[in-house]
């Protein structure tokens, strides 16, 4: 019998994030976004739960009104490569803008974790929102947001270029005649292009799985157009199935015509599921997260998605302000969604800012009426799988221990890794050298 699809899981490890207010919760380990112990039990116990990955999300910007996780919090490759020596299976993937680093040196420092985890790194591709980010890097200008899809892609070739500096079989380490690598196997990638000129080779070697797996988060048109390009595996952010639905349908569709199999561009939407013994319970819980929010908290929140706009100045029980283009630089996909909702359901700031920061899911119920949620978006096209980013300081721990049961019992869901690779993991395939490919 042809083996069921089997649904993927990641889960984002973001310290007191996920609720503006989140690290007043009861529970919540108050330093946890710089508290390696909380993302060691973390990584350890979606490993437990047979995750496909890890992942860590990042920003390059702060200020004093930015949400207290992104205030001071780990650097992503940082943290990733200290998980990687705490954990065996489980996919380690960071996030890394493109339009302010440098190819060579990210190529480097995914390859390095790639071989250190030997084989399970994955690099989340963003070209960062915030304007401010330009501040902290030396530039005049954050650039345009068309300018910044054009610098990933060429980027990415880039660092493509540079991961296949070496044939996999290209070091011979023989002691006895003294040759430690073979010439006709090193390749120099002399690229010069529009915003990059890099010579290569890389100094460090392909991993067991080839370059490490590529993930997208940027939903706007040329966000798509990019991930259906090149990425392995999506992030996306979703409000109901009938947008996910969209959104999977759209996906696949500009995958093949990349000539790309569908299948191997896995999509997952980040879902923050708050799970009860009963369903009162779950309302309890939410009703816990959302209370610590205040309406000040909100705003400030809401401000960020469009460059720390400040929203206290508007009326809050008035409709939400016309902001024209304004956003649309930043997270664009993101914006427009806000925008587009408030003008149809006719809300006010103040819905606009709570809805924002403290979001109600259809994934808050039982742990039976969740895994329901889960594979009715997984069989209906909506999902290839998930992201969970807990909104409970035990959030996580739930999903593991309550729901991960429920869907390996009705087999959508693995009872063991298929493999130690991340790509082996998501069903992604390793990609063939270049060089390699030319010569066979
Ligand atoms: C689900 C989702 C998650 C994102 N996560 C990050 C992140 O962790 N760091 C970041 O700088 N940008 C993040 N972004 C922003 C995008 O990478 C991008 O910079 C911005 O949204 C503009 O792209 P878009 O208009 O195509 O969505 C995320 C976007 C989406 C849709």
């Amino acid at each position: 019998m042809a083996k069921q699809k089997q649904l993927k899981l990641g889960a984002i490890i973001h310290g007191v994030g996920g609720n503006v207010s989140g690290w007043r919760h009861p529970e919540a380990i108050t330093d946890a976004s710089v508290n390696f112990g909380f993302y060691k039990q973390q990584a350890q116990k979606a490993e437990s739960g047979k995750f496909d990955l890890v992942f860590i999300a990042d920003g390059l910007y702060i200020t004093e009104k930015s949400i207290p996780h992104f205030l001071n919090r780990f650097e992503p490759i940082t943290i990733l490569s200290a998980l990687a020596s705490v954990t065996t299976h489980i996919g380690l993937v960071g996030t890394l803008s493109t339009s302010y680093s440098e190819p060579f040196t990210v190529a480097r420092q995914f390859a390095s974790i790639d071989m250190i985890s030997d084989g399970r790194s994955g690099w989340n591709i963003v070209t960062s929102p915030l304007e401010g980010s330009a501040k902290n890097y030396s530039k005049e200008q954050h650039p345009s947001h068309p300018e910044r899809y054009r610098i990933a892609n060429e980027y990415l070739e880039v660092t493509r270029g540079l991961w296949d500096s070496w044939e996999d079989d290209a070091f011979v380490r023989d002691k006895e005649s003294g040759v430690f690598f073979d010439p006709s196997k090193l390749h120099t990638l002399n690229h010069k292009g529009e915003f990059f000129s890099v010579q290569g080779p890389l100094n460090i070697a392909r991993s067991r799985q080839g370059q490490p797996v590529i993930f997208q988060a940027g939903a706007s048109e040329d966000g798509r157009a990019f991930a259906a390009k090149v990425a392995d595996a999506i992030f996306a952010g979703h409000e109901s199935i009938e947008e996910a639905k969209a959104y999977y349908a759209d996906i696949k569709k500009r995958a093949a015509a990349e000539g790309r199999n569908p299948d191997e561009v896995v999509i997952l939407p980040g879902i923050s599921p708050i799970i009860g013994r009963t369903e009162e319970e779950a309302e309890r819980k939410y009703q816990e997260v959302a209370n610590l929010v205040t309406i000040d908290k909100a705003l400030d929140f809401l401000g960020r998605f469009f460059e720390h706009h400040d929203f206290s100045q508007y009326p809050l029980d008035e409709p939400f302000p016309e902001l024209g283009d304004f956003g649309s630089n930043s997270f664009r996909s993101g914006t427009d969604k806000i925008k587009q909702n408030a003008k149809e359901k006719n809300l006010t700031l103040r819905q606009v800012a709570l809805n924002v920061a403290t979001p109600r899911t259809e994934f808050t119920g039982t742990a039976e009426q969740v895994a329901d949620r889960v594979q009715a978006w997984f069989e209906e096209n909506a999902a290839d799988g998930f992201i969970i980013a807990a909104a409970l300081p035990k959030g996580l721990d739930d999903f593991v221990d309550l729901v991960v049961p429920i869907l390996q019992e009705r087999g959508i869901y693995r009872t063991d890794y298929e493999s130690d690779t991340l790509r082996g993991n998501l069903g992604v395939p390793i990609p063939a050298n270049r060089y390699t490919k030319v010569n066979v």
